[in-house]
């Protein structure tokens, strides 16, 4: 018989993992503390704005006419417990308030909630970003506090999904870790992937340490690509190069590949900034701070581009903010996404904002979230609208929305038609040919 899955945690990663497992052909039950979230899904609502989510929730959720009725969703541990062979924890490990560090409270919890009910023979899979040596940690915490004891085993199964992408990268992964220390929990995760394997994932079977490993490193290195054409594009701006064209160039070399080069703003997110501080701090803990003292540079390379964009705008707008009207097309970290956390273009409208300037931003899907972090903002229904009486446009997140904007329509209502491309995503001859004055970052001036 199929085994019966249970997610812990029900936000981006949890939520889509459910979903995606019920489409597996799974019966499955997510948890999360939340009441009003446990609410909102099992009405067949996600959220937060995901493509293609909604939809597969829909698909699956009981008690919608014509659903597959696998999925359900439930606060209660004990349930879980009763219902699952598969225990998948999915719940979120937030940078530590005032440290690098991660902070494993709520995956803590997760364990010392799920053990008690562990009665009969189960596995709980790890998904969460966790420090390297908290699985085995975990195990041991299984072992001691579940009634099943050594039946209740502990794998780890690092996810890589994207946030824009959730759905496809849960559905159809580019490869499945998992970190196991028994042949009997490597044969249940592969019953678990039989889909996506048949398909053609690669599967990497390793140790717990390795596995969890694998996702940190997998982000320090985009990161770290990210903060390499950024760095790059200081020089370009130094030397009147084009960082555009040299991240053409170099891409073409198949070693070194075209994504993840497009320069700009730089990255933002719940995962990228938290987890290569996270590994700072656990590389410090286990000795080796100097192998990832790199990581620090490309924390402040990064850092360093949103300040460098607000001094291009003040340059824009004749060397100070004050009274000056700043349009701000973006508001989420990246586009696809109704996420601000950590992002580029809600900090850049910040800072412009604390030194006087009037800015208003428009942004597709992240308007509500952008609000409840800066709420001192000004806010417009549209990019027309953000831009009218502007003295300066810039464009801080890459929606095809903004790359799709008429250029002659928008200067009609600006004050001044200067653009800043903080992403290096709109083409620079059609701004210029409507008669904008545009700049981006590592790119020359005219
Ligand atoms: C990332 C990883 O890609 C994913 O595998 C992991 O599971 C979670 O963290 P995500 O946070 O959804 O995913 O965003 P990602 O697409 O990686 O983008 C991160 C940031 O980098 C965004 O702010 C984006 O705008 C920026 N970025 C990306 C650049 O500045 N330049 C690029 O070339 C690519």
């Amino acid at each position: 018989m199929a085994p019966k899955i249970t997610v812990i945690g029900t936000g981006y990663l949890g939520a889509t993992h459910a979903a995606a497992m019920a489409e597996l052909g799974f019966e499955v039950l997510g948890l999360d503390i939340s009441p009003e979230k446990i609410e909102m899904l099992s009405a067949g609502n996600v959220p937060m704005y995901e493509p293609g989510l909604e939809e597969l929730l829909r698909k699956h959720v009981a008690g919608r006419p014509g659903s597959s009725g696998r999925l359900r969703f439930t606060t209660s541990y004990e349930e879980v417990g009763e219902f699952g062979d598969i225990h998948f924890v999915c719940v979120n490990t937030p940078q530590k308030h005032g440290e690098y560090a991660c902070d494993m409270s709520y995956v803590d919890s997760a364990f010392a909630s799920l053990a008690p009910h562990l009665r009969r023979p189960a596995l709980v899979v790890g998904k969460s970003t966790v420090p390297v040596g908290s699985a085995a940690r975990l195990a041991d915490l299984l072992a001691e506090q579940a009634p099943a004891g050594e039946d209740a085993e502990l794998a780890w199964n690092p996810e890589f999904l994207r946030e824009g992408f959730a759905v496809k990268d849960t559905l159809h992964p580019d490869r499945i870790v998992i970190g196991v220390t028994s042949e009997r929990a490597e044969k249940q995760l592969r019953e678990v992937y039989a889909t996506p394997i048949a398909e053609g994932s690669p599967l990497v079977v390793t140790d717990f340490p390795t596995a969890e490993l694998v996702k940190v490193a997998a982000n320090s290195f985009l990161a770290t690509k990210i903060s390499f054409i950024n760095a790059m594009a200081e020089v370009c701006e130094a030397a009147d190069g084009d960082v555009a064209k040299l991240a053409e160039a170099i891409g073409h070399d198949e070693r070194i590949g075209s994504k993840f080069l497009r320069a700009g703003i730089g990255f933002g997110g719940g995962c990228l900034p938290k987890d290569i501080r996270a590994f700072m701090a656990r590389a410090g803990e286990l000795g080796s701070p100097q192998a990832l003292a790199f990581l620090r540079e490309v924390d402040s390379v990064n850092m360093r581009r949103r300040g460098h964009m607000v001094e291009l705008a003040r340059e824009a707008v004749g060397g100070g903010f004050l009274g000056v009207r700043v349009a701000v097309l973006g508001a989420a970290f990246k586009p696809d996404s109704d996420d601000v956390r950590d992002s580029p273009a809600l900090n850049v409208a910040g800072q412009i904002h604390l030194q006087g300037g009037q800015v208003t931003v428009y942004d597709p899907k992240a308007m509500e979230n952008a609000r409840r972090v800066f709420p001192t903002l000004g806010y417009a229904p549209s990019a027309l609208e953000a831009a009218r009486g502007a003295d300066v446009v810039l464009h801080l997140t890459e929606w095809r929305e903004f790359r799709e904007l008429d250029p002659v329509a928008l200067g009609e209502v600006v004050a001044e038609r200067r653009l800043l491309d903080g992403r290096n995503a709109l083409d620079p001859d059609t701004w210029r040919e409507a008669g904008w004055t545009y700049r981006a970052l590592g790119r020359p001036r005219a």
